[in-house]
């Protein structure tokens, strides 16, 4: 009798870690409510001073979202046209542990559409050279595969890009201790030419 006592007791517990924190919070409903004027209901966001998130990895939006929350990285204050203005840093810190990675899983599951940014053939070539040297190794296939947790930078809007290579360069946004190592050995000429190359989707 206390045998099975145990035993459904263990299995009761082991039943409770076996759920995923997300199944109590609806990250559809919260992209809808939360992001959607901004990213887009799909996380292809329309302004290209706005990133898509569509099928960026859940870890991602989840690394991305601490930071914000934690204030390492800081967010610009943008007004969409339909909502009201605010910043990435109050959007992570009004979201619990449990609608962050709901919310992350939803855009993870969305279909990244490239933008269609104007592009240097020529330039983005060279990039793809540089990129090929000193970021594939992390951002790999041009820079457009999810699994890798760095962002999808194939295809993102150059506008976003242009500012986050800003970012990176003047030490305002924290990036990874390799990445920097490789980063700031650039110079500006390197920098236009792999902004080309993401802009021009990683090809
Ligand atoms: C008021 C507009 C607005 C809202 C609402 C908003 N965002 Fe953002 N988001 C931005 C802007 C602008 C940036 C880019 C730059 C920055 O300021 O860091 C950004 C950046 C991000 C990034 C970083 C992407 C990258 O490639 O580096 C993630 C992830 C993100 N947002 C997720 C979300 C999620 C999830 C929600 C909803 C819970 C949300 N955002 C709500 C405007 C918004
Ligand atoms: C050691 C692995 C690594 C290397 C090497 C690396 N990166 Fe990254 N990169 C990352 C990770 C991880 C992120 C996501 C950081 C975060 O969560 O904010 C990232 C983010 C970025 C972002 C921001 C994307 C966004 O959507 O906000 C840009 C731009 C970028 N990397 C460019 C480069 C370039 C250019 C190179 C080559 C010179 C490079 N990276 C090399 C790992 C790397």
């Amino acid at each position: 009798m206390i045998e099975l006592k145990k035993l459904t007791v263990v299995a009761a517990l082991a039943a409770l870690i076996a759920m995923p924190a997300a199944s109590f919070a609806d990250g559809a409903a919260i992209a809808k409510e939360k992001c959607a004027a901004c990213h887009g209901k799909d996380g292809n966001s329309e302004d290209p001073k706005v990133p898509k998130i569509a099928g960026f990895s859940a870890a991602t939006i989840t690394d991305m979202m601490e930071e914000y929350r934690s204030g390492d990285r800081k967010g610009d204050k943008y007004k969409p046209k339909d909502g009201a203005e605010t910043d990435m840093n109050e959007v992570a810190k009004s979201l619990s542990e449990e609608e962050t990675e709901a919310v992350a899983e939803y855009y993870a599951k969305q279909k990244f559409m490239p933008a269609n940014n104007k592009f240097d053939a020529k330039l983005a070539k060279k990039g793809a050279k540089i990129h090929d040297k000193r970021c594939e190794k992390c951002h790999s296939e041009g820079g457009s595969l999810a699994e890798d947790d760095a962002a999808i930078l194939a295809g993102q809007w150059k506008e976003y890009l242009e500012e986050q290579f800003e970012e990176l360069s003047k030490g305002e946004r924290p990036m990874p201790k390799k990445m920097k190592k490789k980063f700031m050995k650039l110079n500006e000429d390197q920098k236009k030419a792999l902004i080309e190359f993401y802009a021009a989707g990683g090809k």
